[in-house]
């Protein structure tokens, strides 16, 4: 088996499978383990290992792994810690295949060379680990249930990986309750060797599994991930809940399973790119799951609201802006198609309001309207408790619609609100697996969480852009800079990788003499500015190193000689290199771009609202790199301000391409160029349509020099 393509295919379908740490005693997790795989009807070999031999539930124990023939896809290691490395390399030895190593006390706590021991060993001799520190896995596949858990798993369509434990073995028990039905359920814990990304390998092809749920902490290879959900999405939907969204969430995330949290925001860009949807909570992942796995998949976006209450039909309205579901509007069809069943008092207008008086009967003929008609793919029915229903009727008109429009293939999702009667409703159906909650937010996410997976399978493209950049001259900017011991580079070595990169500048030289000062301005047209160029200078401004707006010539040769006063009388001590000339840049749209390396998910670029308030307003996004343009401009679309690039008060459209342009740049350097860690333009001022965006101020970050220190 080649050690870095593991056939997974015998992770979730073994043929046999060792427990190493069997126990007779019931309360010990060997013992359990070796109960849930005979319980829950798993048909391939089942070999206990104990040095202790004799029988345990029944079956033969093997006094180590050597004695069990046949092949051994699949071991679980129950054994403490200080004998886990023995443990699985007489698995290894002996041509194991996977290793469930259930055993905690490694790098979670600070065992980091203990758990590279056993990874390395494995690895050596072609096994491959999951763990350590998990609580097993679920394979309906095979009617494996290699878990601690409470047993009972129902078999069905969710794959669960989970990077924590204890959640993971409480899903278990909670996926019973809710009756979702389970495909596999797989404890990562921490990732030592085999990771998320593995895992999908098999889970995009395993016909059982329509919805993928993970829970995450932290993610360590997050090229690998990106790629294999990008796979995934493509067949189904995935849903992800990842902790650490605080500060103090991140810093419990790291210290529980030992993984960089990483920035949130990132994540949660990076997943959306990847077409993941992100749960905010467990309860709300399940209804996802439950939803996307079961419900048809729309023909198009147009939704229509059945109520019989005013004021909910308007909640459901805002969750529909809120979530990305689109109402349907042609006003003469809602008239034509529901005109008969909605009282002269009430509305057809969307939402189409039957009234406090609907019954059962008004329901019925309201969804079946909303069935036939052609033009509307989907249905979302409220409820207000009332008394022109009672229990049976509810529950009789919700499931006769439920099975009509899953029959054909429309979704349709359902809100009950009200006392006893509509809670019991809720409790009941949505256990039978029907799209019903007693909050309207919660039914129209759901709805929107397959909108906005159907637009992402729709948008999609694998296409990635890339621009030619000067490599040679890049090179030899950082070549430079690292040789003056620095870290970061000085303001006209920016400006030269920015020249190198194609991103635009205001014009600038660097005089080194007043006559010079004055020849540059000339030459690059009035008003300038001028800025002290000195690496010991960190912020100009405060020292009276820089001036605006110069209009002429005297004001050149005054602003010239005030610089270099005011810097040598307040840094007598500072070098000054020369006084850069520079154009004075007109008015525009102040944006940020970046690009920089993310320690979970490589090289990645930022688009956000520039200036001086980015701190405070923090209205960017980021994509992983590589990216395609179309992509670039969904991400600017993200951010809050992106309206002031289509111009606002009449103002005209800026030159969105050319933003475009310069993002995609930024992208291909960071992907190309190892020796570039950051780069941010602050602010990329964009113009009116056609007349492009230029880089007023870039600071950029590089790798391996001795020196330290921030842009100058
Ligand atoms: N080969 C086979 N069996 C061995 C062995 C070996 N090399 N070394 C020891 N054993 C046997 C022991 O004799 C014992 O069996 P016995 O009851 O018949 O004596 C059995 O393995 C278990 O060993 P024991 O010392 O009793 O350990 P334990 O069951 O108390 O704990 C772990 C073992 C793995 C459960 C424990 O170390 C652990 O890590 N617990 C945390 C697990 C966890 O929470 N994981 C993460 C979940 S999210």
């Amino acid at each position: 088996m080649n050690p870095d393509h593991p056939d997974i295919k015998y992770l979730f379908e073994p043929r046999a499978v060792a427990v190493i740490g069997a126990s007779r005693d019931p309360a010990k997790i060997g013992h359990t383990i070796l109960r849930n795989i005979i319980q829950a009807g798993y048909q391939g070999g089942i070999h206990p290992v104990n040095p202790h031999g004799g029988e345990i539930l029944g079956l033969p124990v093997a006094k180590s792994v050597d004695e069990i023939e046949g092949e051994l896809d699949l071991v679980c290691t129950c054994v403490p810690s200080r004998f886990a490395f023995d443990a699985v390399k007489s698995a290894a030895d002996r041509g194991a295949r996977f290793n469930l190593v259930i055993t905690s006390g490694f790098s979670e706590v600070g065992n980091v060379e203990g758990e590279r021991q056993i990874t390395d060993y494995a690895r050596q001799r072609g096994m491959r680990i999951l763990g350590p520190n998990i609580f097993g896995m679920f394979s309906a596949a095979s009617a494996i249930d290699a878990t601690f858990g409470p047993g009972g798993i129902v078999p069905g369509h969710v794959a669960i990986i989970t990077q924590s434990g204890a959640l993971g073995l409480a899903m278990i028990g909670k996926t019973a309750v809710e009756n979702i039905g389970i495909s596999a359920m797989v404890s990562v814990g921490n990732k030592a060797d085999l990771d998320e990304a593995d895992l999908l390998r098999y889970l995009v092809d395993d016909e059982q599994t329509r919805t993928i749920l993970m829970y995450i902490e932290g993610v360590r290879d997050g090229g690998r991930l990106i790629e294999a959900l990008k796979g995934v999405t493509l067949r189904k939907p995935v849903v992800v809940i990842k902790s650490g969204r605080s500060q103090r969430g991140a810093m419990a995330a790291a210290s529980h399973t030992g993984s960089l949290a990483g920035s949130d925001e990132i994540f949660d860009a990076v997943m959306r790119q990847c077409g993941v949807l992100r749960a905010e909570s467990v309860a709300q992942a399940f209804n996802l799951c439950k939803f996307l796995s079961d419900a048809p998949r729309p023909r198009g976006g147009n939704t229509v609201i059945v109520t019989n209450g005013g004021g909910i039909g308007v909640l459901a309205t805002d969750a529909c802006e809120k979530y990305g579901v689109s109402l349907y509007d042609n006003q003469e069809q809602l008239r034509d198609v529901f005109g008969a069943v909605t009282p002269d008092f009430g509305s057809t207008k969307n939402p189409v309001d039957l009234t406090g008086g609907a019954t059962a009967q008004h329901y019925a003929d309201a969804l079946a309207a909303g069935l036939q008609h052609d033009q509307i793919e989907s249905v979302i029915s409220l409820y207000c408790e009332t008394a022109m229903f009672d229990a049976e009727s509810l529950r009789g008109m919700i499931k006769e619609n439920h099975q009509k429009y899953a029959a054909a293939g429309k979704p349709l999702v359902f809100s009950v609100f009200g006392g006893a009667m509509s809670e019991q409703a809720v409790a009941t159906l949505s256990r039978e697996r029907v799209p019903l909650f007693g909050d309207v937010y919660e039914t129209v996410s759901c709805l929107g969480a397959m909108y906005a997976y159907e637009r992402y399978r729709k948008n999609r493209s694998e296409h990635v852009d890339e621009v030619e950049i000067d490599d040679a001259a890049v090179e030899a900017i950082i070549q430079g800079a690292r040789a003056d011991h620095r870290s970061f580079l000085l303001a006209h070595e920016g400006q030269r990788l920015m020249q190198a990169i194609g991103v635009a500048l205001p014009q600038s030289r660097v005089a080194h003499n007043l006559d010079e000062a004055v020849a540059f301005a000339e030459e690059t047209g009035y008003p300038v500015v001028m800025k002290v160029v000195s690496r010991d200078i960190l912020h100009k401004s405060d020292v009276g190193g820089v001036a605006l707006d110069l209009e002429n010539r005297e004001e050149v040769v005054d602003a010239y000689q005030a610089i270099l006063r005011n810097c040598r009388n307040r840094m007598p001590h500072a070098r000054i290199q020369g006084i850069e000339v520079a154009e004075m840049v007109t008015s525009g749209v102040e944006l940020i771009i970046g690009a920089r390396r993310d320690p979970s998910f490589g090289p990645i670029v930022m688009f956000g609202l520039g200036g001086i308030y980015v701190e405070v307003l923090k209205d960017v996004t980021f994509r992983a790199v590589p990216t395609s343009r179309t992509d670039v401009l969904e991400m600017m679309k993200e951010i809050r301000a992106y309206p002031l690039l289509l111009g606002v008060r009449g103002e005209e459209p800026k030159d969105i391409d050319s933003v475009v342009d310069a993002v995609i740049r930024l992208a291909t350097v960071i992907r190309r160029c190892e020796g570039i860690t950051d780069i941010e333009i602050n602010p990329l001022v964009v113009y009116e349509q056609g007349t492009g965006a230029k880089a007023v101020d870039a600071r950029v970050l590089i790798s391996g020099a001795e020196g330290g220190g921030s842009d100058a």
